[in-house]
């Protein structure tokens, strides 16, 4: 199986996320690490167990990591997510402590530790764990596999500027260092994880799949909310859990390999992920900019392994 270690802001889609490589034998999940984002630090950490626990999981280690990003101060999406990052289901005080030390030098060590090239980082929040290891740590740089991180937008354009989308808006810095780092990367963007729009039909089929399946309709219910409000969409976007689809199964999944740079400085741009689509910079592709998905195949994946997961 692949090794993954999952970087993370829990967050519903992240939750889905997170149950979908748990329940896939493709992957093997070796830790999640947690960074501040949807909510504070204090937050994920405890979410990303409670996820865990809920999954039948509570033995994968879970680490606590920066609480801020790099420059700035931090902003959160409780108008998206809730206050607590995961409403739709009750909440409880998970079984599992943390895993002792930092999510950054979890990070270091697994990636020193595990052959060269074997170890794929799947960021789904802000970047600031990911860009503070490779600050602290530059020799495992060379030795990722790939990153598969969602972020960033095109001709989505902002969910929380008109330019930026949050993962990336939330800490431009930690971005710009980790797109610039010269690591395979493959972007998961807003114009994919927008078309990744749950449908009643689904929800419906989830919530009759067992306990896991009846978390997820209900977060997913949660998070629809929002989007029925903000776009008159009908369905909740699962972003983060395109990140994972595309591990398992990347014939599902469309996109470009071109250059991509993070906005730092702007005005009104900060944080915008600048792609070059129509390859007009001369700068070489850093990222496989994911655009297009088949919907149907990827919501299908979700309820086989979903189901498969409460069978278990
Ligand atoms: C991203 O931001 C968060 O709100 C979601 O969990 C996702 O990672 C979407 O812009
Ligand atoms: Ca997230």
């Amino acid at each position: 199986a692949r090794k993954i270690i999952i970087d993370t802001d829990p967050g519903q889609d992240d939750a889905v996320a997170i149950i979908l490589a748990l329940a896939s034998p493709e992957l093997e999940v070796l830790g999640l690490t947690t960074v501040a984002g949807n909510v504070p630090l204090a937050r994920t950490q405890e979410n990303a167990r409670i996820i865990c626990q809920i999954a039948g999981r509570g033995d994968v280690a879970v680490y606590a990591g920066c609480d801020r990003p790099l420059l700035r101060d931090l902003v959160t999406a409780e108008h998206v997510h809730g206050k607590t990052g995961l409403d739709g289901v009750p909440l409880f005080q998970p079984a599992a402590p943390l895993a002792p030390g930092h999510a950054v030098d979890f990070i270091i060590d697994t990636l020193r530790r595990e052959a060269p090239g074997t170890v794929t980082l799947v960021p789904i929040g802000p970047l600031t764990n990911i860009a503070t290891a490779f600050r602290k740590a530059p020799d495992i740089i060379a030795r990722v596999q790939e990153i598969v991180l969602m972020g960033g937008a095109y001709f989505e354009v902002g969910n929380i500027t008109p330019a930026a989308e949050f993962n990336i808006y939330v800490d431009p810095e930690a971005a710009a260092e980790v797109f610039a780092a010269g690591v395979p990367l493959t972007v998961m963007s807003l114009d994919v994880t927008h078309k990744a729009l749950t449908s009643r039909a689904w929800v419906e089929t989830m919530r009759e799949s067992g306990p896991i399946g009846q978390a997820i309709a209900s977060w997913t219910d949660f998070f629809e909310r929002y989007d029925r409000e903000k776009y008159g969409s009908l369905g909740a976007p699962l972003h983060d859990p395109c990140t994972i689809g595309w591990l398992i199964r990347p014939d599902l999944f469309k996109g470009k390999h071109i250059n991509v740079v993070i906005e730092t400085k702007g005005e009104f741009t900060q944080g915008m992920t600048v792609a070059d689509w129509w390859g007009v910079s001369g700068r070489p592709a850093n990222a496989m900019f994911i655009s297009d998905l088949d919907r149907d195949g990827f919501f299908d994946l979700l309820v086989q392994r979903v189901t498969a997961l409460d069978a278990a």
